[in-house]
C-alpha cells in the first residue's frame, strides 16, 4: 500500500472513530483474596481509515487485543464510544448487534485452535453462510469452493480436515471463512505471528489482493516493525493500554516521537528478501 494514496484517501470519513475507549480488568491474586484492577485500554481515541491498512504495535500486554476484541464488538468497552460507519455502536445488542456482526471480522493468531477441527475445509468456510441463511445446499458448497479458490486454496481440498493444512494455508482458510459475509472491516491479531517469512509474505499480498477486489479496512496486530514498515498505512502505538504515537508509516517508522517506538524499531527483522522471493516466484 502506498502512504501517499492512503493519505489522501484519509481525506474520507474514517470507518471506525474510538473516542475514551476504555476496558478494565479484575484479576484475583493467586494467593490471596486481593483483588487487582488491570486498565488493559485507557482512554483510547483513534481513527481507522477506510481502505488502507492500520496497524498496531505494541509490547505484550500493552491491550493490543483487548481494544481490538472491543472494536471487533466482541467485548463491551467500560466507557468510551466506537463509531463504525458514521453510527455508534459500543452498546447495540440484540438484531442491531447481529445485523452488524457481518460487516466486522477478526482472525487470530491460533488459526488451528479457531477453526473447529472436525469440520471440513468447505463447511468451515459455509458456517457463517449458513448461519446468516445467505445460502443452502449445493449453493452453499459452490460458494465454499469459490472462497477457497479466491484465497489461493485448491477446492479439492473441500473434504479435508484443518489439520491436514499447513499453518499458512489454515490462515487462508480464517481468511476465507471471514470474507465470506463481506466484512467492510476486518482485524487480523498476530495472524502472521507464527508463520516463517515466505508464507507471512504470501498472505500479506493475498490481503492486498483481497482489499483491492473486496474494498477492505485492515487493522493489523503484530510485533514486527519491518512487517508494518512493508505493508501498513498507518501506525498506532500502544504502550499501557494508550495510544502513544500515531501516523502515517513514513511519520512513526521514520521519525518516532516515543522513546517506545525508538524501543520498538530495534527490534527489526529482514522481511524484504522473502518478500522478494515470493515476487520473483511469481513471476516465473
Ligand atoms: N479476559 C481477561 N481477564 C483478565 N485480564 C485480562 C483479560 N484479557 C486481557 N487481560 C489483561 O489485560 C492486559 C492487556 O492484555 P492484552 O491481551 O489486550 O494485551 P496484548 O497487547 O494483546 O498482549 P499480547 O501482545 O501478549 O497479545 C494484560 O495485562 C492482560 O493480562
Ligand atoms: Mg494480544
Amino acid at each position: 500500500m502506498r502512504t501517499e494514496q492512503a493519505v489522501k484517501r484519509a481525506a474520507k470519513p474514517a470507518l471506525v472513530r474510538v473516542s475514551g475507549l476504555s476496558k478494565q480488568y479484575v484479576q484475583r491474586g493467586a494467593f490471596s483474596r486481593r483483588k487487582f484492577v488491570i486498565d488493559a485500554v485507557r482512554e483510547v481515541d483513534l481513527e481507522i481509515q477506510p481502505r488502507c491498512l492500520t496497524a498496531l504495535v505494541g509490547e505484550s500486554g500493552s491491550g493490543k487485543s483487548t481494544l481490538a476484541r472491543c472494536l471487533a464488538l466482541l467485548e463491551r468497552p467500560d466507557k468510551g464510544e466506537i463509531w463504525f460507519e458514521g453510527e455508534e455502536v459500543s452498546r447495540q445488542r440484540g438484531r442491531e448487534l447481529a445485523s452488524l456482526r457481518p460487516k466486522i471480522q477478526m482472525i487470530f493468531q491460533d488459526s488451528a485452535g479457531a477453526l473447529n477441527p472436525r469440520f471440513s475445509a468447505a463447511e468451515i468456510i459455509a458456517e457463517p453462510l449458513e448461519i446468516q441463511r445467505l445460502a443452502s445446499g449445493h449453493q452453499l458448497h459452490k460458494r465454499a469452493c469459490e472462497l477457497m479458490e479466491e484465497v489461493g486454496l485448491s477446492p479439492d481440498w473441500a473434504d479435508r480436515r484443518p489439520l491436514e493444512f499447513s499453518g499458512g494455508q489454515r490462515q487462508r482458510l480464517a481468511i476465507a471463512r471471514a470474507i465470506a459475509l463481506q466484512p467492510a472491516f476486518l482485524i487480523l491479531d498476530e495472524s502472521l505471528s507464527k508463520l516463517d517469512l515466505i508464507t507471512q509474505a504470501q498472505i500479506l499480498q493475498l490481503l492486498s489482493d483481497l482489499q483491492t477486489t473486496h474494498a477492505l479496512t485492515y487493522l493489523l496486530i503484530c510485533h514486527d516493525l519491518t512487517l508494518v514498515k512493508r505493508v501498513a498505512d498507518f501506525v498506532l502505538v500502544m504502550h499501557h493500554g494508550k495510544i502513544v504515537e500515531r501516523g502515517t508509516r513514513q511519520d512513526v517508522l521514520s521519525s518516532p516521537q516515543h522513546v517506545h517506538t525508538r524501543h520498538l524499531l530495534s527490534s527489526v527483522r529482514d522481511l524484504e528478501s522473502a518478500f522478494r522471493e515470493v515476487q520473483r516466484g511469481e513471476r516465473s
